[in-house]
């Protein structure tokens, strides 16, 4: 059993729900940040990533999208939303939250990082391709998280569209 360090997930989830421009039920909605905040969590445990980080990112990476095709500013405008709520919806430290500035204004540029948190964050959000059709390249992830290529792109292609309660357990 994960180890999870404690805040209102419930009340920060429907706070960036209200906000989301784009539809709820789409490729970068809550059914997408579900399931990277499964695989954020499950490959941290093995890397040793900084849990909280992680999670928080699977909430806020793409909170700030504005359409569902391009948006290279989402990143960007992600960051900024999650340095908005730090110290209100969740608290951070400057090293987290540093990293997790860093996580989500890269998100999608495509590369790798040598900080764990970091590249668990990546992970976790290109395990979630398949719903994109996608089937994600080990060579863009940790050791930890090629391992689970096969599973997370069976869930993300049976669970694309579906709104699982599943996901949310702490709801
Ligand atoms: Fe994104
Ligand atoms: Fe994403």
């Amino acid at each position: 059993m994960v180890n999870l360090v404690s805040f209102d997930r419930k009340t920060l989830l429907a706070k960036v729900v209200r906000q989301f421009r784009i539809s709820r039920n789409g490729i970068h909605g809550p059914n997408h940040w579900a399931r990277v905040r499964r695989h954020a969590l499950t490959v941290g445990q093995a890397t040793g990533a900084d849990l909280l980080v992680v999670e928080l990112f699977a909430f806020l990476h793409d909170s700030q999208r504005r359409n569902e095709d391009q948006d290279p500013l989402h990143g960007l405008r992600g960051a900024e939303y999650a340095a908005l709520l730090n110290g209100s919806s969740f608290a951070l430290d400057a090293t987290q939250m540093k990293t997790l500035d860093y996580a989500i204004r890269h998100h999608s540029d495509g590369g790798r990082s040598e900080d764990v948190t970091i590249q668990t964050c990546w992970d976790a959000d290109r395990l979630d391709l398949g719903r994109c059709g996608i089937k994600p390249a080990a060579k863009y992830l940790s050791a930890a998280a090629a391992g689970e290529i096969e599973s997370a792109y069976r869930w993300s292609v049976e669970s694309a569209d579906a709104v699982d309660p599943a996901l949310w357990e702490f709801l």
